[in-house]
C-alpha cells in the first residue's frame, strides 16, 4: 500500500515516493527525474514511446504522431473524443491513461513496490470561469488515474503543493506567495508556512489565497510563433484581393501544441494549395504547405520553444527554419518576445494582487515570493510577479521539481 505524489504537468511530469523513511523522488527516464509529458505513437512498431524518448524518436522521422501538451485537454470537450493514431481511433483519457501508466510502472520497476495511493497534482482553474467544467476535469483525472491501477486517489493543488516543499526548507514562520508558472497553467497562492506549521493536521486556515489562470509557456510558444515565425508561412499575408489578409485560424493552430495533429488532413492542404492562389506571396504559403505535408508542425513548435527559452539568456537570437527552407531564419529579440507575450503577463500581474486582496493583505505584509514553474525563468513574466510584490524576498524554487515534492509531502501526511 505505497503511496506516492504525482505532479502529471502540461510539459513536465515527475513522481515522488513516501516512504517509512521519508520522501523520494524517482529517475522517470535515465538519470532524469522529470519526463516531459510526450507521447510518440510508432505506425510500425505500434510501440508508445515516452517523453524525451518520444521527441527524439520523433525528430528522427520515424513514421508515427507526437502528442505534447495533452494535459491541456483536460477540462475541454475534447476529453471525450477520440483520435486517429495511424488505423486506430484512440480516446484521449486512454492516451493520458498512457502516460500515467508508464510513469506508474517506471517508478515501481525502480523501487519493486506496488503503488496503489496517489495524490495528483492539479491546477487552481482547469479551466478559468467555469466551476462545473472544473470538477468534470477533476473526476477525468481521478477516473483516469484508477484505470492506471491506483485504487486510491486525492487531489491537493499545485501551488499548495510547491508551498509544503517549500516549508520544508524554512526555519521561521513566515507568509508567502507562491507562484507556480508552467507549461498550461499559472498558480497562486499565499501561504502561511513554517516548521510550526508543517505538523498541523489541517492546514484550511494556513491558505490565505488560492487563484490560477490558463496561461502557461505554450501559449508564450504561441504567441512568440504567430510574432516571428509565422509570418514567414504566409502569416497574415496579402491576398490578390484588395485588403484581405490570409485567414488567421491555420496559423494559430500550427502555433498551438494540442492542436498540430488536427492540421493533417488533405483538407487543410488542400485549403493552402487554394490560398496560394490567391496570395501576392505564393512562395511563403509554399512553405506552410511543406510543414503541413512533411508533418513538420511539432518540430517547428519545438525551434520556437527553444527560441523562447534562449531569449531567457539572451538578448536576441535566431529561430532557425531550416527544416522549412534551406537557409532560412526568423531572427527575433527579448524584447519582441515581451511585447507579444505582453497581455498575459498583464493578467499574471492582476492575479497576483487579486491574490493579496482576497488574503485582506498589502503587499509588505508578504515576507518571500517562492517561484517554481518553468515559466518563471521567462523575465517579462518574473518581472510582473515580482513588480507585484515589491520588497518581498525572492525565493528561486526548484523550477521543476517543487510540485512534485509537495505532492510528495503531502502522500506521506495522508497516507503515511
Ligand atoms: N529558461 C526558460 N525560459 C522560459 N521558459 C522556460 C524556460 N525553461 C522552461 N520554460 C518553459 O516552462 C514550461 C514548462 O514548465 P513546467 O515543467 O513547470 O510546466 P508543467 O508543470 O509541465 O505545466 P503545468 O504545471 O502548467 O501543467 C514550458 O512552457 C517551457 O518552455
Ligand atoms: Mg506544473
Amino acid at each position: 500500500m505505497t503511496a506516492c505524489g504525482l505532479d502529471f504537468g502540461t510539459s513536465n511530469s515527475t513522481l515522488g515516493i513516501a516512504g517509512p523513511e521519508g520522501t523520494r523522488m524517482i529517475a522517470l527516464e535515465g538519470r532524469h527525474e522529470t519526463l516531459p509529458s510526450a507521447i510518440f505513437f510508432d505506425f510500425e512498431t505500434h510501440h508508445p514511446a515516452f517523453g524525451r524518448a518520444a521527441i527524439n524518436a520523433y525528430v528522427a522521422g520515424g513514421e508515427g504522431r507526437l502528442m505534447r501538451s495533452i494535459k491541456s485537454v483536460l477540462g475541454t470537450s475534447l476529453i471525450d473524443e477520440e483520435t486517429l493514431l495511424g488505423r486506430r481511433r484512440v480516446g484521449f483519457r486512454e492516451v493520458i491513461g498512457l502516460v500515467i501508466r508508464h510513469i506508474k510502472a517506471t517508478a515501481e520497476a525502480a523501487t519493486g513496490v506496488e503503488l496503489t495511493r496517489v495524490v495528483h497534482g492539479r491546477p487552481v482553474h482547469f479551466v478559468d470561469g467555469d466551476a462545473a467544467a472544473d470538477a468534470r476535469a477533476e473526476d477525468a483525472l481521478a477516473d483516469i488515474a484508477r484505470a492506471s491501477g491506483f485504487s486510491d486517489v486525492s487531489f491537493q493543488y499545485e501551488p499548495i503543493a510547491a508551498a509544503l516543499a517549500y516549508e520544508a526548507q524554512v526555519t521561521r514562520e513566515e507568509i508567502a506567495l507562491i507562484a507556480d508558472i508552467g507549461g498550461g497553467t499559472s498558480d497562486f497562492s499565499i501561504v502561511r508556512i513554517g516548521p510550526d506549521h508543517a505538523a498541523k493536521p489541517d492546514r484550511a486556515g494556513d491558505i490565505l489565497a488560492n487563484e490560477g489562470l490558463r496561461i502557461g509557456g505554450t501559449d508564450f510558444d504561441r504567441l512568440l510563433s504567430l510574432e516571428a515565425v509565422m509570418p514567414h508561412l504566409g502569416y497574415r499575408s496579402p491576398l490578390l484581393r484588395d485588403g484581405l489578409l490570409t485567414p488567421n485560424h491555420l496559423f494559430v493552430d500550427l502555433a498551438t501544441w494540442a492542436k498540430i495533429n488536427f492540421l493533417y488532413t488533405p483538407g487543410v492542404l488542400a485549403d493552402v494549395r487554394r490560398l496560394m492562389r490567391e496570395a501576392r506571396r505564393p512562395e511563403l504559403l509554399e512553405r506552410l504547405a511543406i510543414v503541413l505535408e512533411q508533418h513538420l508542425g511539432h518540430a517547428l513548435a519545438m525551434r520556437v520553444e527553444e527560441g523562447k527559452i534562449a531569449l531567457s539568456d539572451h538578448e536576441r537570437v535566431e529561430i532557425d527554419l531550416a527544416l522549412v527552407e534551406a537557409g532560412l531564419t526568423a531572427p527575433t529579440t527579448r524584447e519582441r518576445l515581451g511585447v507579444a507575450v505582453a497581455d498575459p503577463v498583464q493578467r499574471l500581474a492582476t492575479q497576483t494582487r487579486d491574490c493579496l486582496t482576497q488574503a485582506g493583505l498589502r503587499a509588505d505584509q508578504v515576507d518571500a515570493v517562492f517561484l517554481t514553474g518553468g515559466s518563471t525563468l521567462l523575465p517579462a513574466v518574473r518581472g510582473a510577479i515580482i513588480g507585484a510584490m515589491p520588497g518581498a524576498r525572492i525565493v528561486e524554487g526548484d523550477k521543476f521539481g517543487a510540485v512534485g515534492l509537495g505532492l510528495t509531502i503531502e502522500a506521506k501526511r495522508r497516507y503515511g
